[in-house]
């Protein structure tokens, strides 16, 4: 069996996985990558699409901004709308010019796996049969199959960056993981449509049909979600239904709706809020959706796992560097009160924004009253703008190997 040796293995080549390899690469660490599905399978998933501010910063801090200057939009606040009203939340304004970038992740995976390959380093797609060994001790193994061929990688450490369906977290011991759930009694039906955006920013409408929101991929393409019944099949919906409803929940009194175009693409997602805690079992490291998992509604998913790889990526200089191990222990603390923080935020804006097959008549009353309040406090938008373009990371881009310039947060 032909037997490879590096540094840290990486198991997944999503936006957790190639952007943990980018950041290793970059401080002169070896890695050798693990992907199940095709190349293709990876780019053309269509999933999240807002960038918060330190991700952006951190993606031009990296070298691999060419394509985010060039196609990313960049919005310096949103719309909240309710009873037939739009009303804009500024975060420009109420969080001293910070935004945030809609650029959609296929693209980010996209100029990562172009990073990954100009680099040379190991990345192998269309793996069977992965698995990891021996975490606990001071030498893990990666195993895959790739052209019919079985290969073991001996590393020093490995990444759990392959989602939450992955193998990594059922690899640790049931015992020593602790796992907080909650799901949700809904579903999101997403489209995308060959319609320029109607709108400069995106819309969240929380309406008595339910939830809806309108957001874009480039000055073409509309993105578009609707609050479904959980495990809802798609085929229920034919693309008059889709639209038809869509211009129900979201038309406004002054007439604004998103525009019409042909559906390119329409799937239903499931909902829910996951994390397991601790993110390190031994020789281990858990990143991004295989430790933990938020409802759409606050986008974050993307953005946790990006502030989890740079938390690993400077905990693996400094190890690498300066045998410091202190910063591997406190990966997962670190990384865990940012993640709880985003749960929070994202729990948060989901039960607000929808409706639940079991609440009352008073329940509906006070989340309008809710968004009410929202949208004409200052101190509510201010809370709200500064959450969603992002908390800041409590790792700074210097001691990651990075330049300090690009970071427009500053942390310690
Ligand atoms: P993944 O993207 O899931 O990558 C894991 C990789 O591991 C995959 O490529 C997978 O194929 C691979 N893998 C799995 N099992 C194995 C195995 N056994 N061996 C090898 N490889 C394996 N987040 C935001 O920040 N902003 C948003 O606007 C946003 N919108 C969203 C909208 C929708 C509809 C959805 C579904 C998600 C959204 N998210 C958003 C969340 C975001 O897409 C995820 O959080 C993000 O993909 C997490 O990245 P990851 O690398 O941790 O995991
Ligand atoms: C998206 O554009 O896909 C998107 C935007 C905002 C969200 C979730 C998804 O909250």
């Amino acid at each position: 069996m032909p037997s490879l040796r590096t540094q840290v293995g990486i198991v997944g080549a999503g936006p957790a996985g190639l952007l943990l390899g980018h950041l290793l690469h970059l401080n002169g660490i070896d890695s050798v990558i693990v992907e199940n599905r095709s190349r293709d399978y990876v780019i053309d998933r269509v999933r999240a699409g807002v960038l918060e501010q330190g991700t952006v910063d951190l993606l031009n801090a990296m070298g691999v901004g060419a394509g985010l200057q060039r196609a990313g939009l960049r919005h310096e606040g949103l719309y909240v709308s309710f009873n037939g009203r739009r009303h804009r939340v500024d975060f420009a304004e109420l969080t001293g010019g910070k935004a945030i970038t809609v650029y959609g992740q296929n693209e980010v995976v996209r100029d990562l796996i172009e990073a990954r390959t100009a680099t040379a380093r190991a990345l192998y797609f269309d793996a069977e049969d992965v698995s990891v060994d021996a975490i606990d001790s001071s030498s893990p193994i990666l195993r895959f199959r790739h052209d019919g061929v079985d290969r073991e990688v001996r590393c020093d450490f490995i990444a759990g960056c392959d989602g939450f369906h992955g193998i990594c977290r059922p690899s640790i011991p049931p015992a020593v993981l602790a796992v907080y759930e909650r799901a949700y009694p809904f579903g999101w039906l997403g489209i995308l449509a060959e319609a320029p955006p109607s709108s400069d920013e995106l819309v969240y409408t929380y309406h008595e049909r339910g939830f809806a929101l309108f957001s874009m991929r480039s000055p073409r393409i509309t993105r578009l979600y609707l609050q479904v019944p959980p495990d809802e099949p798609i085929g229920n919906w034919s693309d008059d239904a889709i639209w038809e409803e869509m211009l129900e929940r979201m038309t406004t009194r002054d007439g604004w709706q998103p525009n019409i175009g042909r559906i390119i693409q329409k799937s239903v997602t499931p909902m829910r809020s996951f994390v397991a805690a601790p993110m390190r079992y031994g020789r281990l490291f858990l990143a991004g959706d295989a430790a933990h998992i938020v409802p759409p509604t606050g986008a974050k998913g993307l953005n946790l796992a990006a502030s989890d790889v740079l938390v690993l990526a400077r905990a693996l200089k400094a190890y690498y560097e300066r045998d410091r191990r202190e910063w591997l222990d406190e990966y997962s603390d670190i990384c865990l009160r940012r993640v709880w923080k985003a749960q929070r935020f994202s729990w948060w804006m989901t039960s607000t924004l929808h409706r639940f097959s079991d609440e009352s008549a008073f329940d509906y009353q006070r989340q309008i009253a809710d968004l009410d309040y929202l949208t004409g406090s200052q101190a509510a938008m201010t809370s709200l703008a500064e959450q969603y373009v992002g908390l800041p990371a409590e790792v700074s881009f210097e001691s990651a190997g990075l330049p300090a310039a690009a970071q427009a947060v500053p942390t310690t």
